[in-house]
């Protein structure tokens, strides 16, 4: 088993820049909304998604759908780029059926949480970060077990895997100005799951 992999500077700057040529063509398509907690508290990042599945969150819970929350339109599909770090990285021969799509803005974060709302946890979850360098936060399948603090910056990929596919984690923070490959800033992250069962 894999458990948690990092791979820095798996995408250089060209690869990085035509992803986020392909992202501002998704967000036309499919805008960003910021989803609330089953609780109703908002989320400090704005989301949205591509691939036949889309993560989103509201006082109905947590789920994976099939349409745009407030479009009620499909998702658009996936960037190619991203199936080929998926073939890679995951599995050859099941592609991923959900891409979502994170945007940090200035004060954003995320909780420490675990990723289980998929339906087969021997699918690892990829992840690609773009833009500002982000601090994140890995600890174990416990919650209030030790965690350390791993910087996410532009062009990096990890994977939860293995061992660490129920890993809690979470971003502490974004640190501004880090990067200059969002105009406006920011940080972009895309986590590609197979979410449906296979
Ligand atoms: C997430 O866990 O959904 C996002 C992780 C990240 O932004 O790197
Ligand atoms: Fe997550």
């Amino acid at each position: 088993m894999t458990g948690f992999q990092l791979l820095p500077g798996r995408l250089d700057r060209q690869a990085q820049s035509d992803l986020v040529a392909a992202l501002d063509k998704i967000i036309v398509a499919a805008p960003l909304f910021t989803p609330v907690t089953p609780g109703g508290q908002p989320f400090s990042v704005r989301m949205t998604n591509c691939g036949r599945l889309g993560w989103v969150s509201d006082r109905a819970g947590y789920r994976y759908q099939a349409h745009h929350p407030v479009t009620g339109l499909a998702w658009p599909a996936i960037p190619k780029a991203l199936l080929a770090l998926w073939a890679e990285y995951v599995d050859s021969q099941v592609p991923p059926d959900a891409c979502l799509i994170n945007l940090y803005g200035q004060g954003a974060r995320m909780g420490l949480h675990q990723d289980r709302d998929e339906a087969d946890f021997r699918f690892g979850v990829l992840s690609v970060s773009l833009g500002d360098t982000a601090v994140f936060r890995i600890g174990g399948t416990k919650r209030g077990g030790k965690t350390r603090s791993v910087r996410l910056s532009s062009g990096d990929v990890c994977i939860l895997a293995g061992e660490d596919r129920l890993a809690f984690h979470g971003i502490d923070r974004v640190i501004s100005d880090s990067s200059q490959l969002i105009s406006g800033g920011g940080r972009i992250n895309l986590t590609l799951r197979k979410a449906g069962a296979p």
